[in-house]
């Protein structure tokens, strides 16, 4: 009887019991299934189309970074910077190298290069000192491998990308981004000193006129003519210009690019990067032409720039004014000639 009692019991109290336990749960749930549906619907508005719309479109948020534009998510002109590098200046810029290349390629088996029209006599004139030699090597070098990392940022993702395991394509990309950084500053020391060094004998004067109307004397009906020139003719004062103001450009764009630390915009970084690009392409067409002419030209054009020295034929067929000038000086004299 007592054990009938006590199931009795037992089957009245469990039922009562998880009735109660529910009855108490039950609001909390309910709050619960509340609050996850309204952060739900939070959620849902906060990545709505609104929403991103309005991020697209530019609008400011709240942040508590006291940095000029961190509210802004997305940033409108960056895609017109976007476009214009990518789909304009990057295609141009390919066609402009590549445009560069063909026509040298051209000249050399077209044109020829432009040959002694004497013997060499053998007579060494001093042309280049060791400084001017060093420090054309040394701008030679940084101008190159700026040139060649600068490119590969540019178009990497174009060529080596596609070819590479990523790691391989993470390294390189890495290794080339730093390089630049820091080979910039030095490219704009080097050009400092070109400029301080080379820029009284590159200004330009009514000799020049006459240089440039005779083609200098490399194509055409003028091919082979020598038209008088000083230390430098007009195209090499050209190419110096060149390589100064472009210099300048691209060296200052670059630093503002590389220090971002004197409240530049989002904008300034935009622009800055175009006109890096625009003025490093210009240099590095404007350099195919004079790398191939001291390259393969030139007969003995290359031999100044080498040893310091060129021959006595090559320095009065190029350099007439400048061969009679230092003709007669010392260090021409056959005897007196030391190694510098
Ligand atoms: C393989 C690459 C290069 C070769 C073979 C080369 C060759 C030469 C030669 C032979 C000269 C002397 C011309 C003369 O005696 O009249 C010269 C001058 C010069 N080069 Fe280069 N060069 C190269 C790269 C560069 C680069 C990359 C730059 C600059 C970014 C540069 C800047 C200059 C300047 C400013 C002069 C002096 C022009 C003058 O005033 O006469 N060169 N180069």
């Amino acid at each position: 009887m007592l054990k009938q009692l006590k199931r009795l019991s037992l089957s009245l109290l469990l039922p009562l019991m998880a009735a109660l336990t529910l009855s108490f749960a039950m609001p909390s749930m309910a709050n619960e299934s509340a609050a996850a549906k309204s952060a739900e619907k939070e959620m849902t508005q906060l990545a709505g189309a609104d929403i991103w719309r309005e991020v697209r479109a530019g609008q400011e948020g709240y942040t508590t970074s006291q940095w000029p534009e961190h509210g802004v998510l997305i940033s409108t002109a960056g895609e017109t910077w976007f476009v214009l590098k990518e789909k304009w200046m990057s295609p141009l810029g390919a066609l402009a190298i590549f445009g560069s290349l063909v026509m040298v390629t051209l000249a050399y088996f077209v044109v020829g290069p432009l040959k002694l029209s004497k013997p060499k006599t053998g007579r060494k004139i001093k042309r280049w000192s060791r400084m001017d030699r060093a420090l054309h090597w040394s701008m030679a070098f940084s101008f190159l491998t700026l040139a060649f990392s600068g490119l590969c940022l540019v178009y990497g993702k174009h060529f080596l990308k596609p070819i590479l395991p990523s790691e391989i394509w993470g390294m390189i990309i890495y290794a080339a981004k730093q390089y630049h950084n820091y080979m910039g500053p030095i490219f704009f020391i080097l050009l400092m000193c070109v400029l301080l060094k080379w820029w009284r004998k590159s200004i330009f004067n009514k000799t020049d006129i006459q240089w440039f109307m005779k083609m200098g004397g490399m194509v055409g009906k003028h091919k082979g003519s020598h038209p008088s020139a000083g230390f430098s003719n007009g195209g090499e004062k050209a190419i110096y210009w060149l390589l100064i103001v472009f210099g300048i450009v691209v060296a200052f764009s670059g630093f503002v690019l590389d220090f971002p630390m004197f409240g530049q915009l989002r904008r300034d970084m935009e622009l800055s990067n175009l006109v890096h690009m625009l003025s490093a392409l210009i240099l590095i067409c404007g350099f195919i032409f004079h790398i191939y002419i001291g390259l393969f030209g030139m007969e003995a054009g290359l031999d100044g720039m080498v040893t310091g020295d060129v021959d006595e034929t090559w320095a009065k067929e190029h350099h007439d004014l400048w061969y009679h000038e230092v003709k007669d000086l010392p260090e021409n004299q056959p005897q007196d000639k030391k190694v510098d």
